[in-house]
């Protein structure tokens, strides 16, 4: 008797590696890569960071050398991350927006020589305070919204006047897209791009960026609770986002990446606009952690990258960059 066999058989279009390329309905370019750099005093630095094997705090010299590398690979842009000596941090941050810092020192090489690396600025001012909160605070420890923005707006200028490409804030205070476009504008810097961090969770995976960048002390047992988004919260993200497009934010970003994927999507499927996730610090730390003790096969981090893009995302700023780019250049 003749046995029933299925009609369709989803195998076939599995069976040869030509077939499972054609088929193939999502793809990753080294054009969807942002590279997150940590930058430091000094010379010939180069700062293995312990929680983040494989990244490391770079001075400016190697930082230029790091950029011949990046292009070469396609890497579009790098995101600037400062880690700050104690002896220019204070209450208030000022160093933020010091046009002499060491941000504002770096996007000035940077640019000169090599103008067409895309440069992101970070907004925020953890970097640059003592008590390794985003913002400027009250006796209480509360994180002051009105004052903070202004920080922010002085520290957007400092950023595009040293020829930052785009401005990234990342500290989830209201009104801050607004704010910093206004402060752009007014400064003729119309062309300056801002990059929100719109949905930007109070997320434990940004343990290892705090080492790297030095705010993890300061911070000692605090939170961002009331500023960085609930994680059990979906539709404060839509709402998020639709505040910062209409204060004019040309590129949305949600964060973190991975367990965060059904806030990318539905960002998408909502708004339409470029829309960047951050595979953090933390995602970062335990694809590595276990592929060097041999749980994991090196396999995952294009893996990872890939299921990002299928969930939505224009761009992807992550740690892995480099290995990505190599990969995707070798057939
Ligand atoms: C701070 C900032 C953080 C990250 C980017 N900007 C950490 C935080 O909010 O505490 C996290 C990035 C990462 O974990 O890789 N404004």
């Amino acid at each position: 008797m003749q046995r029933q066999f299925p009609a369709t058989r989803m195998r076939r279009n599995r069976f040869s590696d030509f077939s499972r390329r054609l088929v193939r309905e999502n793809s990753l370019t080294p054009n969807d890569l942002i590279y997150p750099v940590f930058i430091v005093e000094g010379e010939k630095q180069r700062q293995p960071i312990a929680s983040m094997p494989g990244q490391y705090r770079l001075s400016l010299d190697e930082l230029e050398r790091e950029v011949e590398e990046l292009l070469a690979l396609g890497i579009p842009a790098i995101a600037l991350f400062p880690n700050i000596d104690a002896a220019h941090k204070s209450l208030n941050g000022e160093a933020a927006y010091d046009e002499k810092g060491l941000v504002a020192r770096a996007v000035q090489r940077l640019k000169a020589a090599y103008p067409e690396m895309g440069i992101i600025c970070d907004g925020a001012l953890d970097p640059y305070t003592t008590h390794g909160q985003d913002g400027i605070i009250d006796d209480n420890g509360y994180v002051l919204n009105d004052i903070t923005v202004a920080a922010l707006q002085k520290q957007a200028q400092v950023c595009a006047a040293a020829g930052a490409d785009i401005i990234a804030p990342s500290d989830m205070m209201d009104g801050r897209v607004g704010a910093i476009r206004t402060a752009l504008d007014e400064q003729g810097h119309i062309n300056t791009q801002i990059l929100a961090y719109s949905a930007k969770y109070a997320s434990s995976y940004y343990g290892p960026f705090r080492d790297a960048v030095g705010s993890a002390n300061s911070l000692g047992g605090g939170n961002k609770y009331t500023y960085q988004m609930d994680p059990a919260n979906s539709d404060e993200a839509l709402h998020e986002v639709a505040l910062d497009i209409s204060e004019g934010a040309d590129m949305v970003m949600v964060k973190p990446g991975m367990p965060y994927l059904d806030i990318v999507q539905r960002v998408k499927q909502e708004f339409g606009v470029p829309t960047l996730v951050y595979q953090v610090s933390g995602e970062y730390a335990m694809h590595m952690f276990a592929i060097n003790a041999g749980a994991l096969s090196e396999a995952v981090i294009m893996e990872s990258l890939m299921c990002i893009k299928r969930a939505g995302a224009d761009g992807i700023l992550t740690y892995f960059a480099k290995q990505a780019a190599l990969q995707l250049r070798t057939p």
